[in-house]
C-alpha cells in the first residue's frame, strides 16, 4: 500500500473550509493508503511564535475533529511533529542541501508573506519551513501528500530535495506526489475565504441552531430582495454549500432561484438542515470521543509510538548515509 503523509496546523475546531478542503479527503484516502496523520505544531510556530497560549488547546480541539470526521487513529497513526525530534534533526540535515536563493524563490512563501506583510521581516525559521514540511514528508517516505493547489511548490521542493540527498549520500527517499484536493475551495458565509480570523466560519461542530444563525448571516444575490425576484445563483455562497452539502436538490434549486420561485429564506433554511444533517454523524462522534476519558491523549500516545518507530529507523539510515561519525 502506497503510504501518505498528512499534515495540518493546529488552529483548533475545525471549519467546513478545512473539512472539505482536506480532512473529507484524508478520510476517504485512508481505504486506499497507508496513512499518517500530524499536527504541525512547529509549522504553526512560523508564523505565531509570538502567542502560543492556545497550542495545547488547539491541538486537542483539531485531533478530536480529525476523528469525529472518520479518521481512524487505529488504522492511521495521529501524531504531534514536536513530539517527534527526527523531524528537526532531518530538517537540519536537509537544510544543508537547500540554497536561500531557492527558498526565496517558492511562490506559496511569497505568497503567505505578501499576504502577511512580512516580505522584509521574515524569520529563518518560516523561510526555511518548507524544509522541515520536506523532513516531515521524506521521514515517513511517503508516496504521495494530499494538498490543496497553494502547498503544490512545497511538494515540488520535496521532490528536489530527495533527488539531491539521494545524488549526494544514496538512494533513501522516494519522490512523493502531491494528491490534488478535488473540491473547489469553499467560500465562507460573506463571500471572502473562509477563515477563523475572518470570523465567517461553520464549524464541523456546531450544533443545529448555531448552524441555522449562521446560515442565517450568509451572502446572498443582493438583487434578490423579495421572495419572487429573480435571482442569480452564482456568486451566492448560499447556492455554493447546497452544491456541496445538498447535491439531490442543486439542480432544482438553480432554475428555482432564477425565476423566482423559491426566496432566500426558504432557501437558507434549506440548507441549514441539510448541512445540519450531514454534520450529525461527526457531532455524534464528537460527543462519543469527549464521553470516554483519555480518548485523544491514548491515540495521540499510540500514533506518535507508531510514527517514532519509522522515524527512527529513517534516520538511522539517514545518519549512516551521510557517514556521520
Ligand atoms: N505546511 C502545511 C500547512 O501550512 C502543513 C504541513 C506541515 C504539511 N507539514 C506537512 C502538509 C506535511 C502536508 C505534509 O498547511
Ligand atoms: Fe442564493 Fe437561494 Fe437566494 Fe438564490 S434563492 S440567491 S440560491 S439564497
Amino acid at each position: 500500500m502506497a503510504r501518505i503523509l498528512s499534515g495540518m496546523r493546529p488552529t483548533g475546531r475545525l471549519h467546513l473550509g478545512n473539512y472539505t478542503g482536506a480532512l473529507e479527503n484524508w478520510v476517504r484516502l485512508q481505504a486506499s493508503h497507508d496513512s499518517y496523520h500530524m499536527v504541525a505544531d512547529w509549522h504553526a510556530l512560523t508564523t505565531g511564535y509570538e502567542d502560543t497560549a492556545l497550542l495545547r488547546e488547539d491541538t486537542r480541539e483539531m485531533v478530536t475533529d480529525w476523528i469525529a470526521a472518520g479518521i481512524d487513529p487505529v488504522k492511521s497513526p495521529v501524531f504531534i511533529q514536536s513530539h517527534i525530534r527526527e523531524h528537526a534533526e532531518l530538517h537540519l540535515l536537509f537544510s544543508m542541501v537547500v540554497t536561500k536563493a531557492r527558498l526565496e524563490r517558492n511562490p506559496a512563501l511569497k505568497e503567505q508573506l505578501r499576504d502577511l506583510g512580512l516580505d522584509e521581516n521574515v524569520t529563518y525559521g518560516h523561510l526555511g519551513y518548507p524544509v522541515l514540511q520536506a523532513a516531515d514528508i521524506l521521514m515517513y517516505k511517503a508516496n504521495a501528500v494530499p494538498v490543496g493547489e497553494d502547498q503544490v511548490p512545497h511538494v515540488e521542493l520535496t521532490r528536489e530535495i530527495a533527488r539531491r540527498f539521494n545524488a549526494l549520500y544514496g538512494p533513501i527517499f522516494p519522490e512523493p506526489e502531491a494528491l490534488l484536493t478535488k473540491f473547489a475551495r469553499l467560500v465562507g458565509l460573506d463571500g471572502n475565504r473562509m477563515s477563523k480570523s475572518l470570523g465567517n466560519t461553520i464549524l464541523i461542530s456546531d450544533p443545529p441552531e448555531a448552524i441555522q444563525a449562521k446560515v442565517k448571516t450568509a451572502y446572498t444575490d443582493p438583487k434578490k430582495i423579495r421572495k419572487n425576484d429573480p435571482g442569480h445563483p452564482e456568486g451566492c455562497v448560499v447556492f455554493a454549500y447546497h452544491g456541496k452539502f445538498n447535491e439531490a436538490e442543486v439542480a432544482q434549486i438553480e432554475p428555482d432561484c432564477r425565476s423566482g420561485a423559491i426566496g432566500c429564506v426558504d432557501c437558507k433554511k434549506n440548507l441549514a438542515t441539510k448541512l445540519a444533517d450531514s454534520l450529525a454523524p461527526l457531532r455524534e462522534r464528537r460527543a462519543q470521543i469527549l464521553a470516554q476519558d483519555g480518548f485523544v491523549e491514548s491515540a495521540l500516545a499510540d500514533g506518535e509510538r507508531r510514527a517514532r518507530a519509522v522515524a527512527e529507523q529513517t534516520m538511522s539510515e539517514v545518519r549512516d548515509a551521510v557517514r556521520l561519525p
